[in-house]
């Protein structure tokens, strides 16, 4: 009862790995799109080409009984030039259609790599901003291309191979009871207890060592590169030994997991597979001893000896036919890890669009009630966020680090999108603003600025490619840049971060001012632009920032709060929650956390001052 039972459980294991492994093909032939029919095109014509790649074989034990007949008086073994040129036609034609087979599946597996790459192009550009700021880009190219390329080995060759070698398999089967069924069932017990072998090492709980082992692999090649990434920092800070510490940890892992599941789980029956595979000729000696008094006896002795070596030569396709499946099972496996990296790009959170878009009202700004939480984290980053902007008002955010300012100003043009309340741009929730209008309403100045490897003309033009080259340099003219541009060796078309053409922390966030300014879009978000600059810098950048603000609406972070004082409202902002507001007079003469930071703020400026002085 209880062994019936459990191989219920275990068939219905099997069905389940089935199912996964059908929901794998399928899932790849949905991105195939029209040329899934290449794909079973090519699959049919590999069923064809590995059928009559096994018609030879016939003809040699059709050649072999027509010699063995007339033995010894060869010359009246007229047959054998028909069998030879039969055989070298199936031979031909196999590989002939065969290639052809591969060229179907090789054109469908790029097509679907291409639909794949496309299609997950096209998902990221519905993602909101704030997506590409927890995935780094070359992790998601390295999902998508990398993942894209890893599923053609599976299209190219192995539905093909398997499909093949399934005919083979009844074809042997067909061929096992027109000779001589034992010495058929003899191979056939070399495959069964192969493909045994192969389902011990991939199923059940070493399906999951495997997995482990292929995921201590990622982890150390990731660590790999985060150490070469921090090497600088290493050096700087004269670390010696403990900056291996984690490489060195992805390393002894990688290698346990390798050895538990090469040595543990793999050396028996990889030994017991390769055996069964190379040598299934082996397997044909005990049918042979079985068979061989009987055949002497009942004088067929000519007979058995022709499916003798029939078998013999058979046996050599047997043991390619289970390599292929091999090969084919660990292409199977590697698309499921590469349709597992490509699935977290293709599920990425997309924007939703709204159907019937509304244009903003004006260009004021509110927080109604506005909760945020990151993906994955235990607490929200913005809680019940209250506030309002009116249209040409200037509302500073400030708090300490880590208090929410950068996510509620992501949040104005979408980089991400409320938890629970609403964000109106115009007296309208941005949810219902069409994204490009949204876009065009809000120019946002990040906190880290990037600039573009290309020219600062094309870095400024990303802000409205139609802009002409005079607009740029106006542009650039009024965010204070002259200076940065009369010492590029080529001005405006100098190419940024090469050949030694760096820009300063303050230098990069002037050029994006400079693009802001280009924007005129009425709504100007800016995050802590003033946070790398020099005084010289500041001085410069604040210049910038009065040509871009004038007549705006403005939400400004600042750690530097003198850039504050004038705002019409502050809010403060502390974990999440605002915790207090008002203007500049109000809140710094109060007793609140303002007030404090104003103070601190005031006594860092008076040592900065005294310290100069002393240094005079
Ligand atoms: N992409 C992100 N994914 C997950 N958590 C994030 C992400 N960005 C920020 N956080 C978390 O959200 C909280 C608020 O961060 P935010 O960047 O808004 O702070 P901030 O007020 O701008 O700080 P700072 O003054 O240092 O720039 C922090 O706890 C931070 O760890
Ligand atoms: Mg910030």
């Amino acid at each position: 009862m209880k062994y019936g039972k459990s191989g219920c459980k275990i068939k219905k294991e099997r069905k389940k790995m089935k199912q996964k492994k059908q929901n794998e093909i399928s899932v790849l032939l949905g991105y195939a799109g029209k040329y899934k029919v290449l794909t079973f095109l090519g699959m049919f014509l590999s069923a064809v080409a590995m059928i009559m790649g096994m018609i030879p074989y016939v003809c040699i034990w059709l050649a072999a009984r027509d010699l063995i007949g007339v033995a010894p008086d060869w010359t009246q073994a007229t047959e054998i030039a028909k069998y030879g040129w039969l055989a070298f036609g199936f031979a031909f034609g196999g590989i002939i259609i065969y290639f052809a087979a591969l060229m179907c599946t090789h054109l469908a597996a790029f097509r679907t790599a291409a639909n794949i790459r496309k299609q997950g192009v096209a998902h990221m550009m519905k993602a909101p901003l704030g997506f590409f700021d927890s995935n780094a880009s070359g992790l998601l190219r390295n999902r998508l291309d990398g993942g894209a390329a890893e599923t053609e080995t599976l299209l190219a060759h192995n539905l093909a191979d398997i499909v093949g070698t399934a005919a083979m398999f009844i074809g042997m089967i067909v061929l096992m009871f027109v000779f001589d069924w034992r010495m058929g069932a003899s191979c056939l017990v070399a495959a069964v207890i192969s493909v045994g072998a192969m389902f011990t090492m991939m199923g059940g709980k070493n399906a999951k060592l495997m997995m482990e082992y292929q995921t201590a692999q990622d982890v150390m090649s990731k660590a790999g590169t985060e150490y070469v990434r921090g090497i600088p920092v290493v050096k700087v800070f004269q670390q010696t030994v403990y900056s291996f510490k984690a490489f060195k940890a992805a390393i002894e892992n990688y290698s346990n997991k390798a050895e538990k599941y090469t040595g543990g789980v793999c050396r028996v029956p990889q030994s017991v597979n390769l055996t069964a595979t190379e040598g299934v000729f082996i397997f044909l000696v005990p049918a042979v001893l079985l068979i061989a008094p009987s055949a002497l006896s009942s004088g067929d002795f000519a007979g058995f000896i022709t499916n003798f070596a029939f078998y013999a030569v058979f046996s050599a396709i047997v043991s390619t036919a289970l390599a292929r499946i091999m090969f084919a099972a660990s292409g199977l496996m590697l698309a499921k890890t590469a349709l597992a990296r490509i699935d977290t790009v293709m599920k990425a959170p997309t924007l939703e669009i709204t159907d019937n878009p509304q244009a903003p009202r004006n260009n004021g700004v509110e927080f109604k009630n506005v909760t945020f939480t990151y993906d994955g984290a235990d607490v929200p980053a913005l809680e019940h966020v209250s506030f309002k902007v009116l249209p040409g008002q200037t509302v500073a955010l400030v708090g300490p680090s880590g208090g929410g300012k950068t996510t509620a100003a992501s949040m104005i043009p979408r980089f991400w999108d409320v938890s629970s309340g609403e964000v109106l741009v115009g007296d309208v929730n941005v949810k219902d603003i069409d994204p490009h209008v949204l876009m065009d309403k809000v120019a946002f100045v990040f906190q880290n600025t990037r600039l573009f490897k290309t020219s600062i003309l094309e870095n400024v033009r990303a802000a409205r490619p139609d802009a002409s080259r005079e607009e740029v340099l106006s542009a650039l003219h009024a965010a204070q840049c002259d200076d940065i541009i009369e010492k590029l060796p080529n001005g405006i078309d100098t190419l940024i971060g090469s050949e030694g053409t760096y820009l300063s922390g303050g230098e990069q966030q002037r050029v994006a001012l400079a693009r802001a300014i280009l924007k005129n879009a009425p709504i100007i978000v800016l995050d802590e632009a003033t946070a790398f600059a020099d005084p010289e810098n500041e001085a410069l950048i604040q210049k910038a920032l009065k040509t871009l603000t004038e007549g705006r609406t403005v939400i400004m972070i600042a750690h530097r709060l003198s850039t504050v004082v004038g705002a019409d409202n502050i809010i403060v902002l502390d974990n999440g929650h605002i915790v207090e507001e008002g203007t500049h007079d109000k809140l710094s003469s109060g007793e609140g956390l303002y007030a404090r930071m104003w103070r601190e703020y005031n006594q860092a400026v008076r040592w900065k001052i005294v310290s100069a002085k002393e240094g005079d």
